[in-house]
């Protein structure tokens, strides 16, 4: 049994790695828990200065554990407390610098945390997807406001509407990913350009992260529409027909 979360120092920056291999890493309500644990950690301790995320066994995230958006859609009451939910808000005010490190599939959150990171680096394998709509589902995280920005919106269409997955040279091209580094060399990769923000003159960047991201108020605004579209999604007919189908599938 893995530990689902592991979070380590190394000097100023905080690596945090998503370890359920054996789900493709895909997150259940206990490891949104460990990484918004992990943001306060952060956040907290003046000597981290950046936060790396990655990956493991191949993979970088596989989504929302879909086993967890079974039991959200029955369960009565707020979905707004979901963790996953929280994670999303945490993430889009976390004020550190993110540096992500792709490896294999990024799908849903997988995909759209990217969009809240400063530097992104993938291997050749990685592969983007944010299947919401035929999950009968709707974009989180900000990604129908983030996503347009990266890509214009054509492009944003194919990604959130058509479903359509791309891999890292795509996501290089159109500006979510900086660097197409062989998996292998990724996480030192990685780690080199979070420890090089951490050297920076802390407030400095802190300043700049803050405006190179733009107005927060219309992100969270965007994040808030993009919550009632997607509870309201979560306990609907279509979306419960394709979690069971995704879960027998896995089973069969
Ligand atoms: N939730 C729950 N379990 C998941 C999961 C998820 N999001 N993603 C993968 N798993 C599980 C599978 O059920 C399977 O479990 P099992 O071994 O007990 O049967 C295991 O992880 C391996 O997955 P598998 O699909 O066999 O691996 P793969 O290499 O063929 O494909 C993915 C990897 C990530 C492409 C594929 O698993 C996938 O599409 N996952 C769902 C992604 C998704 O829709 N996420 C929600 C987005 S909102």
């Amino acid at each position: 049994m893995s530990e689902s979360v592991k979070v380590e120092r190394d000097g100023a920056v905080l690596v945090v790695t998503l370890a359920r291999p054996e789900k493709k890493n895909a997150l259940t309500g206990a490891m949104y828990e460990k990484l918004i644990a992990a943001f306060v950690a952060a956040s907290d301790d003046d000597a981290v200065g950046a936060l790396v995320i990655e990956g493991s066994g191949g993979v970088f995230c596989a989504g929302n554990d879909i086993g967890d958006f079974i039991a959200y859609a029955i369960a009565p009451g707020g979905a707004s407390q979901l963790p996953g939910m929280r994670f999303i808000y945490a993430l889009a005010r976390f004020a550190k610098p993110l540096v992500a490190a792709v490896d294999g599939a990024a799908v849903g959150i997988g995909a759209t945390l990217c969009l809240h990171c400063d530097l992104v680096y993938a291997s050749p394998n990685a592969r983007f997807h944010m299947p919401f709509v035929d999950l009968g589902l709707a974009p989180e995280a900000g990604s129908s406001l983030l996503l347009p920005q990266r890509f214009g919106r054509a492009r944003a269409a194919e990604y959130l509407m058509l479903c359509e997955p791309f891999d890292a040279e795509t996501a290089r091209g159109g500006g979510l990913v900086n660097a197409v580094v062989d998996a292998a060399g990724l996480r030192a990769y990685a780690l080199d350009k979070a420890r090089a923000l951490a050297a920076k003159p802390r407030q400095a960047l802190l300043a700049t992260r803050r405006l190179l991201r733009g107005d927060e108020a219309a992100l969270i605004a965007r994040m808030d529409d993009e919550a009632k579209a997607f509870v309201a999604a979560l306990k609907s007919p279509e979306a419960r027909a394709a979690f069971m189908s995704f879960m027998s599938r896995a089973k069969g």
